[in-house]
This record gives C-alpha cells, sequence and structure tokens, in this order.
C-alpha cells in the first residue's frame, strides 16, 4: 500500500488522471481493453472533469473501456443523489465511450435482482477482476457503500451486495472485499480534514483500528491513497 500527499484536491485529481491514463494503455496493450469502477460521492468530480478534456481525453482509447461503478445509492439516474448521474455529467457523456460499455448499477425493480444481473456482468467481463478501482473514503472510514460495521463485510463470496446506509440515500448497492480487493490496482482519493482521523487509522499498521477503507486497502495488492494536506494533516506521511 502506498501513500502520496498533495497539496490540494487540484494537484490530487491531477495525478490521479495520469494514475488513470497509465492504467488504461497498459490495460489496453495487455488484454484490448480496460475496465474500471468509479467512485461516487464528490471527491473524484475533478479528475472526472479532467479525464474529459484535453490532454486526457485524447489519451484514453475510449472505444476499449469499460466503466462499472463501485456502488451506488438505490435511486433513479436522474435523482441528484445518484453516483451514475454524476458521473455520466461529470465524465461519461463528455466521452467517446460506447454506451453498451457503460454499466449502470441502478435498473430499478428489485434491488437483490439487480445485484445478482451486475454480479453476472461483472464475472462475464472481468472474471479475474478490475484493472483500476477509483474509490473514495467517507468520514467513518467507509468505502464504496461498505461502512462500519455491517455484515456485508464478511461477505466471502458474492461480489455485489446491497446495503444499507446509515447517512443519506438508505438504501445502497455496492461492490464487495471479494470484488474489489481482486482488481489489479485500488486507487483511494482522499480530501479534507474531517477524513483525517480514519485516514490515520486507514494507513496505520494496527489492523483493530482499520475502518473498511483501510481493511480493503491493506488486502489488496496495490493500493494506492491520494490525499490533501487537509486529510494527511501531521500524522499521515508518504509511504511506498
Ligand atoms: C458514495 C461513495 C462513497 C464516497 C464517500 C466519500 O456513494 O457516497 O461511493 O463511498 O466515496 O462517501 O464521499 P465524498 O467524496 O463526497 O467525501
Amino acid at each position: 500500500m502506498t501513500v502520496r500527499i498533495f497539496e490540494d484536491l487540484a494537484s490530487l485529481s491531477s495525478a490521479a488522471a495520469n494514475v488513470f491514463v497509465k492504467e488504461a494503455r497498459e490495460a489496453v496493450s495487455r488484454s484490448g481493453k480496460f475496465t474500471f469502477a468509479l467512485a461516487g460521492g464528490n471527491t473524484p468530480k475533478a479528475l472526472y472533469h479532467l479525464l474529459a478534456e484535453e490532454p486526457h481525453l485524447s489519451a484514453v482509447e475510449w472505444d476499449k473501456v469499460h466503466a462499472f461503478f463501485g456502488d451506488e445509492r438505490w435511486v433513479p439516474a436522474s435523482d441528484p443523489s445518484s453516483n451514475e448521474g454524476m458521473a455520466r455529467e461529470a465524465l461519461l457523456s463528455h466521452v467517446p465511450i460506447p454506451a453498451r460499455q457503460v454499466y449502470p448499477m441502478y435498473q430499478g425493480g428489485s434491488v437483490e435482482q439487480a445485484c445478482a444481473d451486475y454480479e453476472e456482468k461483472l464475472r462475464l467481463i472481468m472474471p479475474s477482476g478490475l484493472d483500476l478501482v477509483l474509490l473514495g473514503m467517507g468520514d467513518d472510514g467507509h468505502t464504496a457503500s461498505l461502512f462500519p460495521g455491517i455484515p456485508e463485510l464478511r461477505e466471502t463470496t458474492k461480489w455485489v451486495v446491497p446495503t444499507l446506509s446509515p447517512k443519506g440515500v438508505r438504501q445502497r448497492v455496492t461492490l464487495t472485499f471479494p470484488a474489489l480487493e481482486m482488481a489489479r490496482s485500488v486507487l483511494f482519493l482522499v480530501s479534507g480534514a474531517d477524513k483525517h482521523p480514519e485516514l490515520e487509522k486507514a494507513v496505520g499498521g494496527d489492523p483493530a483500528l482499520w475502518p473498511p477503507s483501510g481493511v480493503l486497502a491493506h488486502r489488496s495488492a496495490n493500493a494506492s491513497f491520494f490525499v490533501d494536506r487537509s486529510a494527511a494533516g501531521s500524522t499521515v506521511h508518504d509511504l511506498g
């Protein structure tokens, strides 16, 4: 696991955009496609805007990209809380990714059926794991919609499950640890002083203190935290 500290969200997002382009190029030359999962929330918006503009826009072979979601609030894309709606507005509607290669989680109807359908797509398209997973971290240390203390943290076989959020839209759908930790690369984007206490635990060496983001980071083969100085504070340092 590595930790890189940036002055601010803008420089963090610029570095993340360069990682995205590098991972996409390597994946396409390796397998002919690039599969990644979009993060929800606010932090990744700056990254998404950068990817939708030059020089990154033409640096990615978007026709070979498959965009999944790490999690979703159980609302239609038109809802202001929708991660899909945010990603379409900030990135997906501005890049030439084929519509059939964007895989929304929300499909209405039964949330259990939607999880089963999504898992089927994931296992078909990326049986050995996503190339890149983009993730944020909440101020309680959650990532995707894997919240502290929920039973779904103990899931060992399913890749997509429903969860309940303690804040905001209660019904969620999320990739699980088994699905996330299979990824070739996991990139956490963490910004803001409110994230410091849980970030310190997540990157620390005591497993007993790890919030879900820390559990995933330590289980993953290649996890990185890109954090700004506000989130790092005086006790989180560059690592790896
Ligand atoms: C979501 C995200 C969630 C998010 C964190 C951080 O659906 O909300 O998947 O895990 O990444 O809550 O959100 P901010 O970037 O808005 O702080």
